[in-house]
């Protein structure tokens, strides 16, 4: 159960530093600095450049937090937790907005899709955080142990 609570706390942070990540790549100009997608200047690696990094930094993050929403998704249905139903509502909507991250660069940055991938991102945060609610609602062990610091920290990802 712990690792399933670290997993989904993962999720929680991960969407946080994507989204400011993502915030950061728009304030920079940076949205088209890879222009295709799913890969980047045509590699899983593009050239390491300051601009560039930035856009493939917010899609490796997101990588990473794909990771660990499927992780949480599979183990929750594994032990048949009733938090299943929200990890497999995020995985879906993870989906979702991976792809329209994916259209935000193919159509250019239209104003209108940038605005729903972000719209997006709220509601996802969201997601995420109350299936790692409901685990932590299983989790008491875990809640227990947290030292007066921790609880806050865990108030707000969970
Ligand atoms: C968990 C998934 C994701 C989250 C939470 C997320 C969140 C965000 C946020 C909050 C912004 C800033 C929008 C703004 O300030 O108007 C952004 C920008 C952006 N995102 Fe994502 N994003 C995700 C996945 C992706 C993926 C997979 C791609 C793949 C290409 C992508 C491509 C972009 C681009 C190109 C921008 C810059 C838009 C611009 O410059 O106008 N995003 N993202």
């Amino acid at each position: 159960m712990r690792m399933l609570q670290y997993l989904a706390s993962a999720s929680v942070i991960g969407t946080v530093a994507a989204a400011i990540m993502g915030s950061y790549v728009r304030g920079m100009g940076a949205g088209l600095a890879c222009p295709d997608w799913p890969l980047c200047h045509g590699a899983l690696i593009p050239p390491l450049e300051l601009p560039i990094l930035l856009e493939w930094g917010h899609r490796l993050i997101v990588l990473g937090v794909t990771l660990c929403v499927a992780a949480v998704g599979l183990l929750t249905w594994r032990k048949r937790l009733p938090a299943r139903f929200n990890a497999l509502q995020s995985l879906v909507l993870l989906v979702t907005q991976a792809v329209l991250g994916g259209i935000t660069v193919i159509v250019r940055l239209n104003p209108a899709i940038v605005a729903l991938h972000q719209g997006l991102a709220l509601i996802f945060f969201r997601l995420a955080r109350r299936a790692g609610a409901g685990i932590a609602a299983h989790d008491a062990p875990f809640s227990r142990s947290a030292g007066p610091g921790c609880g806050q920290v865990k108030q707000f990802v969970v």
